[in-house]
């Protein structure tokens, strides 16, 4: 009977031990399938439409100098959100807005209105008016971001910096 009784317990012990370990793998499970999944589920919900303002600030013909904060900012950044980009207006509606960012190494790049030009700082980097690269080391032309017009006003999609993969 004892014995029986016994058996009974170790055999109690054993599931129990197998019932708690269940639990313990399924707790440590949970995080690490999220953890692995978090990619395919993740939307991008940390790119935004920003405003660059009225779309008069950006006369026909012309490039200029635009700041915005970024969407994906937070209170303690302080000015470090603060992105600069350049708008092209290039006439009938249309505008082109490029990236900051040399698409070299990424060094802020100056519009020169008197050349015609942007310029980088860093190498050399030279690209035409409308981003094209036009000589030194830039593998390729400034980002853009994607533009729209609401309400009058010339919002880009932020929250990125725009690369090769950036979708329109
Ligand atoms: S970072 Fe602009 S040319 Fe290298």
């Amino acid at each position: 009977m004892s014995g029986e009784l016994q058996l009974t317990r170790r055999a109690l012990l054993v599931k129990l031990a197998i019932l708690v370990n269940a639990v313990l793998a399924a707790v440590l499970a949970v995080p690490m399938i999220g953890y692995l999944f978090s990619p395919l589920l993740k939307s991008k919900e940390y790119l935004q439409w920003v405003s660059l303002g009225s779309t008069e600030t950006f006369p026909e013909g012309q490039t200029r100098l635009a700041t915005f904060r970024n969407p994906f900012g937070h209170p303690w950044d302080g000015v470090t959100d603060k992105t600069a980009c350049w708008v092209r207006n290039v006439g009938g509606g249309k505008f082109q807005v490029f990236a900051i960012n040399c698409a070299h190494l990424g060094c802020p790049v100056r519009w020169f209105p008197q050349s015609e030009l942007f310029m980088c700082p860093c190498h050399g980097g030279v690209y035409y008016a409308d981003g094209a690269v036009a000589a030194g080391p830039p593998p390729r032309g400034l980002f853009e971001y994607p533009w729209d017009i609401r309400n009058g006003k010339l919002m880009i999609r932020a929250g990125e910096l725009p690369t090769l993969s950036t979708r329109a």
